[in-house]
This record gives C-alpha cells, structure tokens and sequence, in this order.
C-alpha cells in the first residue's frame, strides 16, 4: 500500500488552471496523495500560477516567501516539504524561478503535469550522475520540465484516473481546446499555453459523461480560444463548438452548458444559432473586445473593429435575446490616447454588458507591445479603469435591478454564508441567495428576485413545480 501523503494546490489565473489544479490531484490520488486545505500540513505544495498581468505573476513570488519560512519550520520537525512552481510562470520563466527561488524543488509548465508522478521521484531519487553509477538516492535534486512533450496530457485521464473523478460538485468546468494562434500583441498566453489544439469530440463526451454520472448538472467548456474548437469526431470528420455543445446536451442530466472564452472572429453562425435553439446553452457570452478604437484593436492585432464587434453582438441577440453580454477591457495599451479611451466607453454604452472584467495594461516580457515605445504613464492608467470601472458597474447594477420582480431558474450549489441560506446561480450566472434546505443543492428551482447586492441577487423560493432530477430522489 503506498504511504498517504498530503498535496496542497493553490491556483492562481483563469478557469483552465483550476481545471488543471483538479488533473494534477487526480494524477497524484494513486500515488497516496490526498488534498489538505492547510498548506502548513502539505509534504507537496503546488502553486498553479498565472503570467497574464505582471501583478498575477508577482504574487507567486512573495507567497514563495512565506513557504520558505514554513518549509523551514517543518524541516526543523523531521518533515520534508517539496515545493512546486506549475502553470505559464513555470513555462515563461522556467529555470529562473529556482535561480530567484531557492525554496523550490520542481518547475513544471501547464502542458506537463501528466508527468508529475515521474517528476517527484526525480525530486526525491536524484539524478543518476550517469548510465554507469548509481542514483543517489539521499541527494534530492531540482527539476524543471517546460517541454511542449508530443503526447497529449489529455491521454492520461486514464479509465483509472475516470473512476476516482470526485463529484465536482454542482458545477465544473471542461477542457476542450488550448492554447492560442490569435497573437493579441498584449498576450502571453500563446506562448506560455502553446499553439491551439482541440481534443477529439470523444475524449470530450467521455467526460462530460463521467461528470453527469458524479451529479453534475451545469458544464462550463473552457479553452483559451473556445469557439475556435475543432476537434476530431470518432468518424475523423471535424466537430466545431456548436456540435460538440448539441452533443454534450443529449446527455441526461447535463441542464446547463455554457463556455468560455471566446474570439469574435470564431463566433460562427452554427454557434449563433445554437444560442437560439439549444435550451441548455445558457443565455450569458463572454465575449472580449479589449478596447473600442480601430486604431488599438488594430495595434492589439484583434483583426475586428469596433463596429464588427457591435454588428455580431446585434446578430447574437437577435438569436437570443436576453443574453447577458460580458466583456474584457484593457485600458493605457501602448499608444492609447484620450479619443481612444473614449471610444472604449463608447462602445461598452453601445453593447451594454452584464458584467465586465478591466486591467490596466501590463507589459509582458516577449511581446510585441511589450517592445511599443509609447507606454501609458501608470496615473493615466489609473485614471482611465477608474472612469472604465464606474461605467461598467453601472451597466452591472442596471441589469441585475432589471431582473428584480421577475423569476429565474436557478441552479443550486452550497449553502451560503447566512444561516438557512442557500446560494445558486441565475441563467445570466449572477450568485441568487435564498432562505432554503440543503436539499436544494443539485437542483434547479424557480425563483423570484426580490433584490440586489454586490454582484448578486436575493430571492424567494416559488412555490412552483419542482424540478424533475431532484438529487435526493
Ligand atoms: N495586460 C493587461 N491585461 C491583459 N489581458 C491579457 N494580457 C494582458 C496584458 N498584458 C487581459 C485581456 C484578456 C484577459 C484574460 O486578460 O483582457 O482578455
Ligand atoms: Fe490572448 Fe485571447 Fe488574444 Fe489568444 S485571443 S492572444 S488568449 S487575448
């Protein structure tokens, strides 16, 4: 029997890494790890990181400070702690972080987890100094494994690794595409997560069928670029993100699809229209425009312009119209002057959006606008989310009162923080809190807003017909 020890992950970044930090615990579930919440008790600390914005990648670095000091403690008790860096800082900085960081033990980038079992043991065997010596296995070494290796990391979700899937609870996500060929000038994801790659159509359907077993009734597909998907069906035709969501909602017990996130220039008919007639895709789209101005959407390499955008934001709502539109904004990219900014409040007044998410640029190390020489002075950066935040917050507050008086499915997940309450999420994927039993969790009830708060609704429970798949029955 293999020895339990314990793994604590911290992630950091987008949907993908938790999606990521969720694989690296079942790849290490056989080898006797279990996952703590504490990481002063973990013998393997991982830190998923994110390298989008200069600040996410920072953050890694002084909580790399901390677990110095605690992997000190522990070893002046007799216990070992190997620290991992995963994720795109460990692929965009690779040996550097152990240079800057003498506490870590193993960097591993997002295309490589599948080999952490081999990893570790490199970790705690040593290398063999050569063919004809023998390993010493006393002498732990450090390892970095930035390699885009040619087998597929989505292959070893083996049969194995399906069985232990833990109910994810209500709500999970699934990886179907990776990876970016769009080269935004601002962007380091097509470098850190590689070019994009679509998994087949069947591996997909496998575990979209594994996770409705576990109970879940609401799957998010991820990629970086998602609606460009095309992946392979078991005939060798191709599949693009329209069929393969008309796919994965004939699988009993699958209510709720959603996806993210995705390019306007991928956004094709067949995905359009699907908002129109699937039921399950839920009426929200994360759509990114990054700014309002020609000249930065041309700078930025986005390929559209501005009123591209609006026309296929009009097109999406005449197939479905009460989708909730969200957005990313960028505001001071390289060269962007007062007009410009303008035209980025222009167009979010023009598109309306349910909720928005805004950074200030951040120059990454490797790309294009990186090397502009009109940066943006840091106070007009400042300046310019302020303006951006208060619009978009308007735009958030306004759509949420609009719902109050009316009636939302939604789709229950955990208790809230309030006794008695219980929280789900709307269609338009807004937090509704509810006095309510946990029986509730895992199923999907009516209810009527009656208010709301920060980036939520309160409501009251209908007392209308119950949904069918109650997860107590
Ligand atoms: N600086 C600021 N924001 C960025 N994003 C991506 N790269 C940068 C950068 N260098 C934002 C974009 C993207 C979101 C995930 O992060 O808005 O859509
Ligand atoms: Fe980055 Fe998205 Fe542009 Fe790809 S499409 S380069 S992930 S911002």
């Amino acid at each position: 029997m293999t020895a339990q020890k314990t793994v604590f992950i911290k992630t950091y970044g987008c949907q993908m890494n938790v999606y990521d930090s969720e694989r690296m615990s079942d790849t290490l579930a056989p080898l006797g790890y279990v996952p703590t919440t504490e990481m002063a008790d973990a013998d393997l600390v991982i830190l998923n990181t994110c390298h989008i914005r200069e600040k996410a990648a920072e953050k890694v670095y002084s909580e790399l400070g901390r677990i110095r000091v605690m992997k000190a403690e522990r070893a002046q008790t007799g216990r070992e702690t190997v620290v991992a860096v995963a994720g795109c800082v460990a692929q965009a900085e690779g040996e550097e972080i152990i240079r800057r960081a003498p506490v870590v033990d193993m960097v591993f980038g997002p295309q490589t987890y599948h080999r952490l079992p081999a990893l570790l043991d490199r970790v705690a065997g040593g290398e063999r100094p050569s063919e004809t010596e023998a390993p010493k296995p006393a002498r732990r070494s450090r390892v970095v494994e930035t390699e885009f290796p040619a087998e597929d990391k989505f292959d070893h979700l083996t049969p194995a690794t399906a069985a232990r899937t833990r109910s994810r609870g209500v709500s999970a996500f699934l990886t179907v595409q990776e990876g970016c060929d769009k080269f935004c000038t601002f962007c380091v994801v097509p470098y850190t997560r590689g070019s994009e790659v679509s998994r087949p159509a069947d591996k997909i359907l496998e575990e979209a069928r594994r996770l409705a077993d576990a109970g879940v009734r609401e799957v998010t597909l991820l990629g970086q670029n998602v609606n460009a998907y095309h992946g392979e069906g078991a005939d060798g035709r191709p599949v693009n993100l329209a069929r393969l969501l008309a796919r994965i909602a004939d699988i009993p017990g699958l209510d709720r699809l959603r996806y993210t996130t995705s390019h306007p220039r991928d956004m094709d008919d067949e995905l359009i229209a699907a908002h129109r007639d699937m039921p399950q895709l839920m009426p929200y789209l994360h759509l990114p425009v990054q700014s309002g101005s020609d000249t930065i959407l041309a700078a930025m390499n986005r390929r559209h312009t501005a009123s591209d955008y609006l026309r296929l934001v009009d097109r999406i709502r005449a197939a479905r119209p009460d989708l909730a539109l969200s957005g990313d904004f960028i505001v001071g990219f390289p060269g962007e002057t007062d007009a410009d900014f303008e035209a980025s409040l222009e167009i979010i007044r023009q598109a309306g959006y349910a909720a928005s998410f805004s950074f200030k640029y951040s120059p990454r190390p490797g790309t294009p606008a990186a090397e502009i020489e009109a940066q943006v002075p840091e106070a007009v950066k400042d300046e310019r989310l302020q303006r951006l935040q208060a619009l978009i917050n308007a735009q958030e507050a306004a759509f949420s009162a609009s719902l109050v008086g009316r009636t939302l499915d939604v789709l229950f997940e955990k208790p809230g923080r309030m006794p008695g309450q219980m929280v789900g999420r709307s269609p338009y994927l807004q937090p509704v809190h509810v006095q309510g039993s946990p029986d509730l969790i895992g199923t999907i009830a009516p209810v009527l807003i009656e208010g709301t708060g920060h980036h939520s609704l309160f409501g009251r429970l209908e007392p209308a017909a119950q949904d069918p798949v109650r997860k107590s029955a």
